[in-house]
């Protein structure tokens, strides 16, 4: 959905503003009891604790999409995340199965960076610089038309807990990938796997041009230059700083940031690798966090034990994932109750079709 139709949307009514919050706690419940398991409401780790109380489950999008491909009996999934990833769940679930994102215009800035205008002619040009020696491939973090593409030319998703299986896969079938749209997850994944930068070039999606200066014969990876908008605010600076104020501070952080960063972190993965790695760790362990900051709030709340700070001291929120808030869930659920299908994602059939062949190159290999 492009942000002009998400803004044509009716937004949430003026009345649910002006709720106390134990009015709304009090009718989620009511809603969540009544419907049993015809409601189901996973939320990504992300999500603000006001909504992830109410979660069935909570998980990183890997785990979100098995789960919502798992789910045969919820009639309605009230997706806490955003807008790609209730897109993931209507692809991946079946057709009496509604899925609905209590807040329209909770999109995913790094998703936006690639369209399937861009995309499409950008594999025009490298085919014809590269010969068909290319498979694409694309983080989740991505609309359902790109999907469809990558789907649709032999490549499949990834996502930051998998990337490296995928990638090493992806090698078995062609010579050459392009990785979209998250430039810093596909670079920190391939010089994962040894490729090295030289054999790395960028993709610059708005001047239509390859940014790569060697012989062509040498390049294994082309990377789109997008990014996330959220994790390119943790820096060198932010690590240099924490280590000299805390001696000892572990460094974990997001496969989103940069080389440089993850480079100099001591550990990297998905929101779940994060969380898994902190509980496992020693009491009176420190931990400097670079990663969205409702999750990084959370963790620091359940590990009192342990001196845990964001990475960066001034926390970097997730603008578009802090759209779903409880006003918009009791909402979204009431909308439910009534019968009707407010901000409902349904992803149009052809392209369904595709963008699951690309996520289930994926799930059967995750
Ligand atoms: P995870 O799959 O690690 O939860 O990441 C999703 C995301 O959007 C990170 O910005
Ligand atoms: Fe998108 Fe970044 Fe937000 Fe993740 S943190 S949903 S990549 S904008």
């Amino acid at each position: 959905m492009s942000i002009l139709n998400a803004l044509t949307k009716p937004g949430l009514p003026e009345h649910y503003k002006n709720l106390s919050e134990e009015e709304m706690v009090k009718r989620v419940e009511v809603i969540k009891a009544e419907m049993g398991e015809r409601l189901y409401l996973p939320a990504h780790h992300y999500q603000k604790d006001e909504v992830v109380q109410f979660a069935d489950d909570t998980g990183d999008s890997l785990q979100l999409a098995q789960l919502a491909a798992r789910n045969k009996k919820a009639e309605a999934i009230v997706f806490c995340g955003v807008h790609f990833m209730a897109e993931t769940a209507d692809i991946l679930t079946e057709d009496h199965q509604t899925v609905i994102l209590p807040d329209i215009r909770a999109g995913c800035s790094m998703a936006d960076m690639a369209d399937i205008h861009q995309t499409e002619r950008a594999w025009t040009k490298l085919q014809s610089r590269f010969g068909d020696t290319l498979l694409p491939l694309t983080y989740v973090n991505s609309t359902a038309a790109i999907k469809a593409f990558v789907g649709k030319n032999g490549g499949a998703t990834v996502t930051s807990s998998n990337a490296m299986a995928m990638v090493d896969w992806s090698f078995t079938q062609k010579e050459r990938i392009l990785f979209l749209p998250d430039q810093h997850l596909g670079r920190n994944t391939a010089y994962e796997l040894g490729v090295p930068l030289e054999a790395m070039a960028v993709w610059d999606p708005i001047t239509d041009t390859l940014e790569y200066e060697g012989d062509d014969e040498k390049v294994r990876v082309i990377l789109w230059k997008g990014h996330c908008s959220v994790h390119e605010k943790f820096t060198v600076e932010n690590i240099e700083d924490v280590r000299q104020r805390f001696p000892g501070m572990n460094v974990i952080v997001h496969p989103e940031c940069s080389f440089d960063v993850v480079e100099r972190s001591d550990f990297s993965g998905s929101t779940k690798m994060i969380i898994e790695t902190i509980e496992q760790a020693k009491s009176g362990s420190k931990w400097a966090i670079g990663t969205e900051m409702n999750l990084v709030n959370r963790i620091i709340q359940q590990h009192p034990d342990k001196t845990i700070v964001s990475l960066n001291p001034n926390m970097c929120p997730c603008l578009t994932m802090n759209r779903i808030d409880l006003p918009h869930l009791l909402w979204a659920l009431e909308e439910i109750q009534q019968g009707k299908k407010t901000n409902q994602i349904k992803v149009e059939e052809e392209t369904a079709y595709y963008a699951n062949q690309a996520l289930n190159r994926m799930l059967d290999r995750a």
